[in-house]
C-alpha cells in the first residue's frame, strides 16, 4: 500500500477542539483511504459505519470494482474479456496466483483439482443424516465445516503449502459435494467425479448422470455452466467473502470459514437472490401483473423488493447481468426454448423498471442474480440448487481472499467497536424486590 506521503485528512472535533491528520493511502485504482487505525487511542472516537457502506476492511490486489462506471475487475483483467476468451480454471488460478498461467501452469493446476475432486467416502455417510427435502445450503454449511474433521492434514494455516492443499480440495470437491446434495434429495445413487471431464462438465455429468446409462453433457451447457462460474468467481469484499476474512482472522481452518461463507452467501440479499428471483418472477405470473409489482416495489410500506435488481457497490449495470443475459438466450436457444414466458417476463420487468423514475433515481440496475435462475431452471437445476451454485463459483474468491488476508502482515484479529444505546451502570435487583 502506498502511503501517499505527506497526503492527509484532518478532522477536528469541534466538541473538544481535538485535530488530528490521519495519513491518506492510494491504491492502483479507485478511491484513496483515510488510514483511522489510530483515531480512537488519539481522539477517543470510534467511526459508525453499519453495513460498512464507506469502509475500506483490508487491502487487495484480487478484484476492482467500479460502481459508477459498472467496471469489474479480477486481477486487472476486465470481466467480459474473461468471460469471452477464458475458462473457469483459468480464473481461479488467476485468483488465487495474481497471473494467467501458461500452458503447463495451466495444466498442472488443472491435474491437481482434477486429482482432489474424490471425497473421502466417509462423507458419504453425512448425507444420510439429513431429510431428503433438506436446503441444499444447509446441507453444504454442514458438509463443508466437516471437512476439517477429514483433512486435519492440511490446516495449518501458516504453512504456505497446507494453505494451497486445503485451496484445491475446496474448489476441487465443491463440485461433487454439492452434486452430491442434488442427488441425495433425488434418492438417485451418488456419481463420482470423472478424472477425464472438464471441470464444469464433470459438475454437470455428476449432477444429471444415472449409473444405469451413459450420459453425454452438451458442450454448449457445459460452456455456459462454466462462464457462469467466471461471472459468479469473485467480487471483492461482498459480505460472504467479508464472513471468511473475519472468520479466517482469528485463525480459523479454512473449511470452518468457507462454510462460514456459504451461511453468508444463502441469504436472499445476497446469493440467496437468484433462488428469489425466480420465485418472484413466479409469483408475478404474467407480464400485465408487472405494474403491480413495481407498485409494490416502489412502496416504503411494503416490504417486497424487486429481488435481482439493485446493488450496494453498482449503480449501473452490472456488467456480470449484461453478460448473464446473453448467456440466457444462447441456453434458451440450445434447449429450444427461446420462447420461455419466464425469460419474456424477466427482460419485460428489466425494461419498464429501468425507465421507471423510481428505478432510475436510486440507481437501480438488474445484478448477477436476476437472469441465472432463468439459465439454471431451463437446464434443469431445482430453484432450491441456484444459491448452491453461487456458492461452488464463489469458493475460488473466498479462498483467494482467504490466503489473501493470512499473507497480509497489516491483518489482525476483526473485532469492531460499537455505539452502545443500552441502560447505563445500574445495581443488580434481588428477585424479590422487583416490581
Ligand atoms: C449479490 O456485494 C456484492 O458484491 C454482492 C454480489 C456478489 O457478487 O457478491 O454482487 C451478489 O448479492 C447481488 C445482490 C443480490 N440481491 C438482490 O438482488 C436483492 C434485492 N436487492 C436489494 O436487497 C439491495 O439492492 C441490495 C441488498 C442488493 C443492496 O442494498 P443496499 O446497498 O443496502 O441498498 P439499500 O437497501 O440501502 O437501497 C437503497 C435504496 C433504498 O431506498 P431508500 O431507503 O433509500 O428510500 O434503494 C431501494 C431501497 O429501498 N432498493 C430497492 C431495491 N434495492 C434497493 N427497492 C426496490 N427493489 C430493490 N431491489
Amino acid at each position: 500500500m502506498s502511503a501517499s506521503t505527506k497526503e492527509t485528512v484532518t478532522v477536528t472535533n469541534n466538541s473538544t477542539g481535538k485535530q488530528v491528520d490521519f495519513p491518506l493511502h492510494s491504491g492502483t485504482i479507485g478511491p484513496k483511504v483515510m488510514d483511522i487505525r489510530s483515531l480512537y487511542s488519539q481522539m477517543d472516537l470510534f467511526t459508525y459505519d453499519p453495513g460498512f457502506t464507506s469502509t475500506g476492511s483490508c487491502k487487495s490486489t484480487i478484484t476492482y470494482i467500479d460502481g459508477d462506471e459498472g467496471v469489474l475487475l479480477h486481477r486487472g483483467y476486465p470481466i467480459d474479456q474473461l468471460a469471452e476468451h477464458s475458462d473457469f480454471m483459468e480464473v481461479a488460478y488467476l485468483l488465487l496466483k495474481g497471473e494467467l498461467p501458461n500452458v503447463k501452469e495451466k495444466a498442472d493446476f488443472i491435474k491437481a483439482i482434477t486429482y482432489h475432486s474424490m471425497v473421502h467416502e466417509q462423507i458419504n455417510f453425512f448425507y444420510r443424516g439429513f431429510r431428503r427435502d433438506s436446503h441444499p445450503m444447509a446441507v453444504l454449511c454442514a458438509v463443508v465445516g466437516s471437512m476439517a474433521a477429514f483433512y486435519h492434514d492440511s490446516i495449518d494455516i501458516h504453512l504456505p503449502k497446507d494453505r494451497m492443499i486445503a485451496q484445491h480440495r475446496l474448489i476441487a470437491k465443491m463440485p461433487t459435494i454439492i452434486a452430491w446434495a442434488y442427488k441425495y434429495a433425488l434418492g438417485q445413487p451418488f456419481m463420482y467425479p470423472k478424472n477425464s471431464m472438464g471441470y464444469s462438465e464433470n459438475f454437470l455429468h455428476m449432477m444429471f448422470a444415472t449409473p444405469c446409462e451413459e450420459y453425454k453433457v452438451s458442450p454448449i451447457l457445459a460452456k455456459a455452466m462454466d462462464r457462469i462460474l467466471i461471472l459468479h468467481a469473485d467480487h471483492e469484499q461482498n459480505a460472504s467473502t467479508s464472513t471468511v476474512r473475519l472468520a479466517g482472522s482469528s485463525g480459523a481452518n479454512p473449511f470452518a470459514c468457507i462454510a462460514a461463507g456459504i451461511a453468508s452467501l444463502w441469504g436472499p440479499a445476497h446469493g440467496g437472490a437468484n433462488e428469489a428471483v425466480l420465485a418472484m418472477l413466479q409469483e408475478i405470473g404474467s407480464i400485465d401483473h408487472i405494474p403491480e409489482y413495481i407498485k409494490r416495489a416502489k412502496d416504503k410500506d411494503d416490504n417486497f423488493r424487486l429481488m435481482g435488481f439493485g446493488h450496494r457497490v453498482y449503480k449501473n449495470y452490472d456488467p456480470r447481468a449484461k453478460i448473464m443475459q446473453r448467456t440466457c438466450k444462447e441456453v434458451l436457444d440450445e434447449l429450444d426454448m427461446h420462447d420461455d414466458p419466464l425469460l419474456k417476463l424477466a427482460m419485460e420487468l428489466e425494461r419498464i423498471a429501468l425507465s421507471d423514475e423510481y428505478f432510475i433515481e436510486k440507481k437501480l440496475y438488474p445484478n448477477v442474480d436476476f437472469y441465472s435462475g432463468i439459465i439454471f431452471r431451463a437446464m434443469g437445476i431445482p430453484t432450491s440448487m441456484f444459491t448452491s451454485l453461487f456458492a461452488l463459483a464463489r469458493t475460488v474468491g473466498w479462498v483467494a481472499q482467504w490466503n489473501e488476508m493470512i499473507e497480509d502482515t497489516d491483518q489482525k484479529i476483526g473485532r469492531p467497536r460499537q455505539l452502545y444505546m443500552g441502560a447505563p451502570k445500574r445495581d443488580f435487583v434481588p428477585l424479590n424486590k422487583r416490581p
